[in-house]
């Protein structure tokens, strides 16, 4: 049993402000190279950013599901600039592709040169991670996860040097997210929480992790979506739950939520958190018999009282559709996705380097009996 995480974490509203500090503390250098997406630009996320570091160069076209092809050209421009730290700052797109960007750095080649566990031969440089949704966990994890456009796959690319040196997390970067935003990204959280305590390589230290993250998530979300500017603690919560959630999934896995997910994502663009919310629930159902336990020790940190284990669980699954139902994350049929693509769906989820890890058996075909399921449902 293993457990790792090497990032320094620092949380709290307002920390942004503190970044040249952390830079110095944790890198000894304030000549960064900064890696975001246009939303976080134009939400003025960076004003803070941009006074303790005035003459530090911006990319800012990463894109939602993050583009070999960008991640290539933002390395382009941090090789010839030469900084001694890249920072992150955004979603989990903009942080994977910061991530990636920190590896090929100081590696040669293109980011599809190291699809895979530790590839690389030098050192990444130290990345520092600003989430500033409530959903990815990147900012805990040591892996990128890049779409290769020509291939539609989405490649895994980590390393135990790949960690963030360090998490800034601010909590009140959440006051400019879109509540659609929060939900979605939420709900990805939730998702990393559900997958990392129910996955195969669990341990019971990725379990306290995972059951505290569910904890904030169940008692923070909702109130997160309904009034953001106001609720200091629902911030607090959802941002907390969201790299508890990171740090279990990071040392456990994710499951077939995520096989389908990236799947989904990388022939459709969906957005990350709405595919995985989408499909939590049917992978839930079809976990149960392998899970039911584990998903009623959930049911009861929801607040579900029910004694009998799979009354719990069942429970507990109607709980999270009504969540999402609540939050008006879209059901299967409004992703615009077309029922001929289902074999293909189903083929790059079983090959997804997660599938191993899901608590319950998943041939090519179960997949596709599930997103048939999910398809004809109305939930
Ligand atoms: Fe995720």
């Amino acid at each position: 049993m293993r457990f790792f995480i090497p990032t320094r974490i620092i949380f709290g509203s307002g920390s942004l402000k503190r970044v040249d500090e952390v830079a110095r503390e944790v890198c000894g250098s304030t000549k960064g190279f900064l890696i975001t997406d246009s939303g976080v630009h134009e939400a003025g996320i960076l004003a803070p950013v941009l006074r303790c570091f005035p003459d530090m160069p911006v990319f800012d076209g990463v894109e939602p599901n993050p583009r070999h092809e960008t991640v290539n050209r933002a390395a382009e421009e941090v090789r010839s600039f030469k900084p001694d730290f890249i920072l992150g700052i955004g979603g989990g797109s903009a942080l994977d592709a910061a991530k990636a960007a920190a590896m090929l750095a100081s590696n040669p080649g293109n980011i599809e040169d190291y699809e895979g566990k530790g590839k690389y031969k030098n050192l990444p440089l130290p990345f520092i991670a600003v989430p500033t949704t409530c959903g990815t966990g990147s900012e805990v994890t040591w892996v990128s996860v890049i779409t290769h456009t020509e291939r539609k796959f989405k490649m895994s690319i980590k390393g135990p040097e790949m960690f963030p040196a360090a998490a800034l997390i601010d909590p009140d970067l959440l006051l400019t997210l879109p509540r659609r935003l929060i939900a979605s990204t939420g709900l990805d959280a939730l998702t990393h929480a559900v997958e990392a305590y129910t996955v195969k390589p669990a341990t019971p230290f990725t379990d306290v992790f995972a059951r505290r993250a569910l904890e904030l998530i169940f008692n923070s979300l909702e109130e997160a979506c309904t009034d953001i500017q106001h609720n200091i603690q629902a911030r607090k919560g959802v941002m907390l739950g969201s790299t508890m959630a990171g740090i279990a999934f990071g040392n456990s896995d994710v499951g077939a939520v995520h096989c389908i997910a990236e799947s989904v994502g990388s022939l459709y663009d969906t957005p990350h958190g709405v595919a995985n919310s989408v499909f939590l629930p049917f992978v839930m159902e079809y976990n149960m018999p392998e899970v039911e336990g584990r998903y009623a020790d959930i049911a009861r940190i929801a607040g579900i009282q029910e004694e009998d284990n799979g009354t719990a669980a069942k429970a507990l699954i109607e709980k999270i559709r009504q969540i999402s139902r609540k939050l008006e994350i879209p059901s299967f049929r409004d992703l615009g996705i077309p029922e001929s693509a289902f074999s293909e769906i189903a083929q790059k989820s079983f090959i997804n380097n997660s599938n191993p890890s899901n608590p319950r058996l998943l041939e090519e075909k179960d997949y596709l009996e599930l997103l048939n399921i999910a398809y004809k449902s109305f939930s």
